[in-house]
């Protein structure tokens, strides 16, 4: 693992909510364009983080899952957020067809679900997750690729060392 990554264990669909919070919490306030790419098997809880990382950053309408619309957009004090669910795209040129570049323009975060999907046209993440099944619940690997990313990963790090009673680390 990078050594700057985060490695955390979920040991409940609320404790995938409580990480979704402090992403939230911990996210740069004033970077734009940030992307996080969610990987992970069919139903490993991918929405689940993202939902509880959108409604912490003050998303108060209804979150659906963007698994048939592909793209669901949010607005939060004048910010764009986007989540995506690239499952059922077979590549770049399905992601171009999306709009997808165009569509993040602007955007303070886009929350990213399959980006294996589309490889290298997803962009690189500023945090990459990726969400196994471990035991009886989840873990998650948290890799920064960029500056941004780096801080936003410290941050949670510290977050999580102050509350390891509500989300047991692993590593
Ligand atoms: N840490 C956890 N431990 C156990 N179950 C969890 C955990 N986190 C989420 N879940 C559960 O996993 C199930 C699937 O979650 P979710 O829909 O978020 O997965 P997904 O990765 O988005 O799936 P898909 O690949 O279909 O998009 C839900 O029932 C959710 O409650
Ligand atoms: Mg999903």
């Amino acid at each position: 693992m990078c050594e700057s990554g985060l490695t955390v264990a979920l040991a409940d669909e609320q404790e995938t909510c409580h990480l979704g919070a402090a992403l939230a919490r911990t996210a740069p306030g004033g970077a734009q364009d940030l992307l996080v790419t969610l990987a992970g098997e069919l139903g490993a809880g991918k929405t689940t983080l993202a939902r509880a990382l959108l409604r912490a950053l003050g998303v108060t309408a209804a979150i659906r899952s963007p698994t048939y619309t592909l793209v669901e957009p949010y607005e939060v004090g004048g910010r764009k957020l986007l989540h995506f669910d690239l499952y059922r795209l077979a590549g770049a040129d399905d992601l171009e067809a999306l709009g997808y570049r165009d569509l993040r323009h602007d955007t303070w975060i886009s929350l990213v679900e399959w980006p294996e999907r589309c490889g290298l046209a997803v962009g690189t993440a500023d945090l990459a997750c990726e969400i196994d099944y471990f035991d009886s619940g989840r873990r998650i690997k948290i890799m920064p690729g960029s500056h941004a990313g780096h801080d936003w990963v410290s941050r949670v790090r510290a977050w999580r060392d102050g509350n390891s009673t509500q989300i047991g680390s692993v590593k």
